[in-house]
C-alpha cells in the first residue's frame, strides 16, 4: 500500500556531497518526494527525533552529531516505501551493509552512517509530524 517515510541525510552525508546521489537513487526507484528542506536541527528537535534512544550511552553523542551541521530532511511517498527505503539504506553498521546500499557504498562508522530512514509506518508518521508542518507536504 502507499506509504510515506521520513528520510534525513545527516551532517556527514551533506559534508560528503551525497545529497544529489541519495535523492537520485530514490527518484530513479520511482518514489515521489512530497517534502524537502535543509536545516540545522535544534537540540530539542534532535532529542525528540531520537527519543527511543534516550537511555543509550551514545545518546549525547548522537544528539550533538545530528545538530552539528545541515541535514537534508525529506518525505518519500510510494508503495511499500518504508521498508524499501531501509533496504536501500542498508543496516545500522555500514561495515555490515551490502555494497549497493547507501551505507554500504559511502560509510564506515556506525555513528556517522550518512542517512536516517523511518523503521516503521508508525515511526514515519511521528517523524514526519516532528520535522514538517502540514503545509510543507504536497497532497
Ligand atoms: P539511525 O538509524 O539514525 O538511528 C539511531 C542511530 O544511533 C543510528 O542511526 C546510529 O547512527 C546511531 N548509533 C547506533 N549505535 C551507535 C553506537 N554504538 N555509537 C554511536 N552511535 C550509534
Amino acid at each position: 500500500s502507499v506509504e510515506r517515510s521520513f528520510i534525513a541525510v545527516k551532517p556527514d552525508g551533506v559534508a560528503k556531497g551525497l545529497i544529489g546521489e541519495i535523492l537520485k537513487r530514490y527518484e530513479q526507484k520511482g518514489f515521489r518526494v512530497v517534502a524537502l528542506k535543509q536545516l540545522v536541527p535544534t537540540k530539542e528537535l534532535a532529542e525528540k527525533h531520537y527519543e527511543e534512544h534516550k537511555e543509550r550511552p551514545f545518546f549525547g553523542e548522537l544528539v550533538s552529531f545530528i545538530t552539528s551541521g545541515p541535514v537534508v530532511a525529506f518525505v518519500l511517498e510510494g508503495k511499500g516505501v518504508v521498508a524499501a527505503a531501509r533496504l536501500m539504506i542498508g543496516v545500522t553498521n555500514p561495515l555490515l551493509s551490502n555494497p549497493g546500499t547507501i551505507r554500504g557504498d559511502y560509510a564506515i562508522e556506525v555513528s556517522k552512517n550518512i542517512i536516517h530512514g523511518s523503521d516503521s509506518v508508525a515511526s514515519a508518521e511521528r517523524e514526519i509530524a516532528l520535522w514538517f508542518k502540514t503545509e510543507e507536504l504536497l497532497q
